[in-house]
């Protein structure tokens, strides 16, 4: 897309449609709707808003023609409520207008203030709001979306509202860079093409991308990434990529759970279960959007990501309940089910993460448990860890990007339920918190570092558009992680 800054107003837009703020509350709302009359025409709105309960709420809109004195065919009232946050009225306003601008080409917006952080946030809201995923669409006219847009209102010459756009642009791209990947069907999207990806992109961003085969893996001594791999004709992949800046102020690490498809193993899933299960490598998407976007946008902190990646499959050699399997940390784990291989693949990635690479913090996105839906429901997603102090900066990062999370107990209490007769741990628990213990069965793979558990399982692909989360893949994550690395940076 292409994102202009003009000095004009909306009256004098020739763009298809022009969005403007409407803020609710009786004076308000009458007085902007005065405005917009004074142009378009009395009687314009304030009909039309009525037999629709217009009110300006938030995440109302209302698209309406235009005609009167403007040049624009329409406008899209977009209610703000009583939203005082310059940054979230125009990321709001910038969804809201690219997903009502579908059908038309170029489109305008008029922010109640213009400032380098609401242009960067409205482009976001642009990109981001745009995104549709058509790579198996033959009609291509299925594919059309907003091409242009111009932000209004924006002085000649005013600092930083260039570099804003550009950053505003580059996040929403990382975003819709793993919502592709989410999508891409999981015949074309195995670990070896997840691998492919992040080493395109990669190349592209001059980011340094380490790819390891099966037999690396094996000289590694990542048994239990491997044993869930075993029902499976397509090689794991281990993905490693690095971005450094010049002098990084911190190291973070984030890995994710890549399973390119979950059919559930042996103990194998109902079709109803399966049939979404391409969405078990989001983790590693929202991964490595995180890494990219860090690179894009020349973040001072030195971001890894590293993905553990592997179907889930009932092939004849695969990994079966009560086999027994000596993970890289030493610890020896007892299969229970193998529907549960997301905290087998990561609990190796996580050993591996925090030896070699001794960050100041580890941060894993997984899409690990139904049982975090259950909890949750389908659209937030769990924060573990034990450390308050990088929870409270998290949530509050994912306060900032638009994110729901909530933090969860990492209950000791549970741990019981993790002991095994024959090996030094099994790997799932009892019937009741099943994101805990998952949680708490990850931990014992993690030692001194600060580190934070995600399960994403609910928000990282929805079956209808929710909010600001498009149907499908959502690349969720990827705006908190980066708010939470700027923050830190
Ligand atoms: N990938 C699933 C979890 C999942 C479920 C993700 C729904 C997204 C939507 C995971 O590998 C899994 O199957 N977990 C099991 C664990 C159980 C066997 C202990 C689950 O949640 O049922
Ligand atoms: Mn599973
Ligand atoms: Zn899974």
């Amino acid at each position: 897309m292409r994102i202009t800054l003009s000095e004009s107003t909306w009256d004098k837009s020739t763009a298809d449609i022009v969005a403007l703020a409407i803020p609710s509350g009786k004076t308000k709302l009458a007085r902007a709707f005065g405005r917009i009359e004074a142009v378009i025409g009395k009687g314009g709105i304030k009909r039309l808003a009525s037999d629709e309960r217009f009110e300006g709420k938030a995440s109302q809109t209302l698209k309406v023609t235009a005609g009167g004195k403007t040049k624009s065919r329409w406008l899209l009232l977009v209610g703000i409520g009583e939203e005082q946050d310059d940054p979230k009225i125009a990321w709001s306003m910038g969804h809201a207008l690219a997903s009502a601008a579908r059908a038309q080409k170029s489109a305008a917006v008029e922010l109640p203030k213009v400032t380098p952080d609401s242009v960067r946030a409205v482009s976001q809201g642009l990109v981001a709001g745009a995104y549709r995923y058509t790579e198996y669409k033959s009609d291509k006219a299925a594919a059309q979306t907003l091409t242009s847009a111009v932000i209004l209102g924006a002085r000649k010459g005013a600092r930083g509202l260039t570099a804003a756009v550009r950053a505003g642009k580059a996040l929403a791209e990382s975003v819709n860079f793993a919502r592709d990947l989410v999508n891409r069907p999981p015949n074309d999207l195995n670990p070896v093409a997840l691998a492919r990806a992040a080493s395109a992109e990669s190349r592209k961003l001059g980011l340094s991308c380490r790819i390891w085969n099966k037999a690396r893996i094996a000289k590694e001594g990542m048994n239990l990434l491997l044993a869930v791999n075993q029902g499976s004709a397509v090689e794991p992949r281990v993905i490693h990529v690095v971005y450094k800046p010049a002098r990084p102020k911190k190291k973070v690490v984030f890995v994710g759970k890549g399973l390119t498809f979950d059919a559930g193993g042996l103990c194998i899933k109902p079709a109803g279960s399966m049939v979404t299960m391409k969405c078990d490598m989001a983790g590693a998407a929202s991964t490595l959007g995180i890494v990219f976007a860090a690179a894009r946008l020349k973040l001072p902190v030195e971001v890894h990501a590293v993905i553990g990646s592997t179907e889930n499959m009932t092939g004849a050699k695969a990994y079966r309940p009560g086999d027994v399997y000596k993970s890289l940390e030493g610890k020896t784990v007892e299969v229970i089910n193998t529907d549960a291989e997301g905290r087998l693949v990561l609990a190796d990635v996580l050993t591996w993460s925090a030896r070699k690479l001794k960050p100041d913090y580890m941060i894993d996105h997984a899409t690990l448990t139904g049982a975090c839906m259950v909890a949750l429901g389908p659209w937030r997603a769990a924060l573990y860890t034990d450390d308050d102090r990088l929870a409270e900066t998290y949530l509050a990062a994912a306060g900032a990007a638009g994110e729901s999370f909530w933090r969860m107990p990492i209950d000791g209490d549970l741990r019981s339920s993790l002991k095994s007769s024959i090996a030094d741990l099994k790997h799932i628990g009892g019937r009741y918190g099943g994101s805990i213990t998952a949680t708490l069965f990850l931990k014992e793979f993690v030692d001194e570092i600060p580190w934070m558990h995600l399960d994403i399982a609910g928000p990282a692909f929805v079956d209808r558009a929710h909010g600001r989360l498009p149907k499908g893949g959502t690349g969720f994550g990827v705006v908190t992680g980066v708010r939470f690395l700027e923050s830190i940076g």
